[in-house]
């Protein structure tokens, strides 16, 4: 254990951070595909009750858990009631192991199409080609490789700076630049003649396309769009002092985060239907619809450029907050430097993050339950780790911590007594019963 626990220097350096790991490709390339998957705007709806619900008091658990151990995941089961708890912090650093290894190599891609707009290599015309483009690339077993390796190292840099003067300060930056890129976007976006049918599939629900296939989607996308149920916001707490209050800070960071995505619906789709491309087109969405929308939009390549870049910074903050889990976890557990830690967890991340590359292509012949190894990684932490550990998380908060937890959200806090009662009915009862029940039957 390290002695001197580093701290986030300001509520607002806090709030950056946090909504800088929140915000990223869940936001901006997974969450408008969800949406055009799921039906546009009956999911948007059952997104958001779910965000201002269930994640949110998730969220203040893990920062509850986080702040009053200021300990790793899993040391903080450790401490704070030990048994089989410290089960959940390791399900926690395994998972953001993997998240990491197919999400880095999603970045790299990001950075690969910021450098192929400017050559104006992947902006064609024609989504039919595009696809082909985009297929060729990501199958390609050396050059998305290196641009998973550059933005890997790009993030190490950032950890390497610690808590304060790295991931603060990034992200302190990073994030207000995001906002005004996507307020540009969007001036562009909705001007688009035709982009009115984007904003009515976005913005006018269609409750007859819900099943519990689209709860299960909303609540995945929820946790994973809020870094939630595998110790991100815990590693985050525990950067926290004690008296630097909760309650708010969350509202912020899931208000932040939920804006992003809604703001991102709000470029992507009404673009896609501008030019008549699908908007269920799946994970292609960004990388396929959209060049082909920029190819044929005046400037369009200023705009790409700039649109792969936001993507780019919005997955570095990210992948940021999920290194650093790994990284937390080593620093208090073996007491060795950081430089020494982030330098191995980097290199240990590139190495898995190759196989989940190359299964997009000269591998892609080997599988795990029938889904190659990017794949089955996506589901197994979207749809089983993840809720499954938003799950024990609010078990343990509400049932083991009980009136401790509830002690610590008040304190430094000026939260209302009602808003305080309300979250603990939420983490006792409503959020484990839906997420067992949306888990249980989005599986069968
Ligand atoms: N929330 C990030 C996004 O929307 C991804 C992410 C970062 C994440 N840390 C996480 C997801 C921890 C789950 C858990 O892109």
């Amino acid at each position: 254990m390290t002695p001197t626990r580093e701290h986030w220097t300001s509520k607002l350096g806090f709030v950056s951070a946090a909504a800088g790991s929140a915000v990223g490709l869940g936001n901006i390339w997974r969450f408008p595909y969800v949406t055009g998957e799921n039906g546009g705007a009956a999911f948007l709806l059952i997104y958001l009750a779910i965000v201002f619900s269930i994640g949110l008091s998730v969220l203040i658990a893990e920062l509850i858990i986080g702040r009053s151990a200021q300990l790793n995941p899993a040391g903080a089961f450790k401490k704070l009631a030990g048994g089989a708890w410290p089960a959940v912090g390791y399900m926690g650093v395994i998972t953001a192991f993997l998240i990491l290894s197919f999400y880095c190599v999603i970045a790299g891609w990001t950075l690969a199409y910021m450098v192929k707009s400017v050559t104006g290599s992947v902006l064609l015309n024609d989504a039919a080609q595009g696809g082909a483009t985009f297929s060729a690339f990501i199958s390609n077993p050396v050059e998305p490789v290196v641009y998973t390796a550059i933005f890997i190292a790009l993030s190490i840099l950032v950890v390497l700076g610690g808590v304060a003067n790295g991931i603060e300060r990034a992200s302190r930056y990073l994030m207000p630049a995001l906002f005004v890129i996507l307020l540009v976007l969007l001036a562009r976006s909705i001007t688009l003649e035709g982009a009115y049918a984007g904003l009515v599939f976005f913005l006018q629900p269609d409750f007859s396309k819900v099943t519990w296939g689209t709860l299960l989607a909303a609540l995945g996308q929820a946790f994973f769009s809020l870094s939630l149920g595998m110790g991100t916001m815990i590693t985050y707490g525990s950067y926290l002092q004690r008296r630097q209050s909760i309650g708010g800070s969350a509202v912020a960071v899931a208000t932040l985060d939920t804006l992003v995505a809604v703001l991102a619906g709000l470029v992507i789709l009404p673009a896609v239907f501008a030019f008549g491309a699908a908007p269920s087109a799946g994970p292609g969405l960004t990388f396929i619809t959209l060049p082909s929308v920029f190819a044929q939009m005046p400037v369009g390549a200023f705009f790409a450029v700039l649109f792969f870049f936001l993507l780019a910074i919005a997955a570095l903050t990210s992948v940021v907050s999920l290194l650093e889990v790994v990284i937390a976890y080593f620093i208090d557990e073996t007491g060795g430097s950081r430089t020494k830690v982030a330098a191995l967890v980097g290199a240990l991340v590139f190495l898995i993050a190759v196989p989940s590359s190359l299964s997009l292509g000269v591998w892609s012949e080997y599988t795990i339950a029938g889904k190659g190894f990017f794949d089955a990684l996506d589901f197994l932490t979207n749809n089983i780790t993840m809720p499954l550990g938003g799950l024990l998380v609010a078990l343990f908060a509400g049932w083991v911590l009980r009136r401790e937890a509830l002690l610590e959200l008040a304190e430094g806090s000026s939260m209302n007594r009602t808003v305080i009662g309300a979250w603990y009915v939420i983490i006792r009862f409503l959020a484990p019963v839906a997420i067992a029940v949306i888990l249980v039957s989005g599986l069968v």
